[in-house]
């Protein structure tokens, strides 16, 4: 159940067809969430853009711009004209480089002052001291806040495909290696939607974090997780020290739940249905 007046409401509240709709560009449109956004705002039958590293992925119906933020080749022609900026591209990878590529769209969007909305992960706060991703994460944030452009901060818990590569991960043979913790997976369609929406009406600030309907602990995500494979594995639960610890103390947040559950979405994914909600 959407708890924040979803559907047609959420779009009134946000503006959608109040005005002239601006143009915006999805950041990361080739990734995971930014082709979800894409879709979100073609649905919404918005004005959008991608902007990615590569070529556009197939099959993409929006204009495509090739840039990348951390150098800045393409980024003036890609903000061209745009109203507003769904910034889903990072790299977790090289974290640092997140910063410095925010550096770069902040000072593309100064001139004409388009709406910057900024995806951030919720409840890494206590995490964050054993991340440097998430150390990052907040960073950016931070410099959002302080930029001068007009914005929208958005923080989502762990997507389902991120949960389930987790578990893959931890998964060796017959063993599932496990650290405690509790999460609240969210689809990814519900907060491309939420993202959409934003990106269509006012700048906010900081709005309510986006989550999955449920927070489960580690042995209910593994059951389920492993009833949709129709596997049994022996549970090893890893002990709580270190970066396992930090991941224990991501924290639970109550803000805008919405979008399929952890076993609706194991249940589409193993039946081979879109990931995405629509
Ligand atoms: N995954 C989760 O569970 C989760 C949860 C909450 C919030 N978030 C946030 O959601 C956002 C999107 O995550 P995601 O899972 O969709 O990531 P993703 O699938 O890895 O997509 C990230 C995209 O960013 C692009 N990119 C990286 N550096 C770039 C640069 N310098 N210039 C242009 N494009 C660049 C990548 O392009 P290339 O293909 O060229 O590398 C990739 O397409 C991130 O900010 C993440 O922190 C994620």
């Amino acid at each position: 159940m959407d708890s924040f007046g979803g559907g047609a409401a959420f779009e009134r509240e946000a503006g959608v067809g109040e005005k002239p709709e601006p143009l915006v560009l999805v950041t990361g449109a080739g990734g995971s969430l930014g082709r979800a956004v894409v879709d979100a705002l073609t649905a919404l039958k918005a004005r959008v853009r991608g902007l990615g590293r590569r070529a556009a992925p197939e099959p993409f119906r929006a204009d495509w711009r090739r840039a990348d933020l951390l150098t800045g080749d393409g980024l003036a022609a890609a903000v061209d004209g745009v109203g507003a900026v769904v910034h889903c591209a990072s790299d977790p990878r090289r974290p640092s480089d997140d910063l410095a590529a925010l550096d770069r769209l902040i000072a593309a969007l100064a001139p004409n002052r388009a709406h910057l909305v900024f995806v951030g992960i919720a409840g890494i706060e206590a995490a964050a001291e054993k991340f440097e991703y998430y150390r990052v994460k907040l960073e950016c944030e931070r410099k959002v806040a302080q930029s001068g452009v007009p914005y929208t901060i958005v923080r989502a818990t762990q997507f389902h495909p991120f949960v389930d590569l987790i578990l893959r991960k931890l998964s060796v043979g017959p063993l599932l290696f496990a650290p405690r913790m509790t999460l609240q997976p969210v689809d990814i369609g519900f907060v491309a939607k939420r993202l959409a929406g934003y990106a269509l009406g006012p700048p906010r600030g900081r709005v309510p974090d986006v989550h999955g309907p449920e927070a489960l602990d580690t042995g209910t995500l593994t059951a389920e997780w492993l009833k949709a494979r129709h596997q049994s594995k022996i549970g090893i639960r890893l002990p709580s020290i270190g970066p396992l610890a930090a991941l224990a103390r991501i924290q639970r947040v109550d803000g805008d739940a919405g979008g399929r559950t952890w076993s609706e979405w194991l249940a589409a994914e193993a039946s081979g249905e879109s990931v995405y909600s629509s």
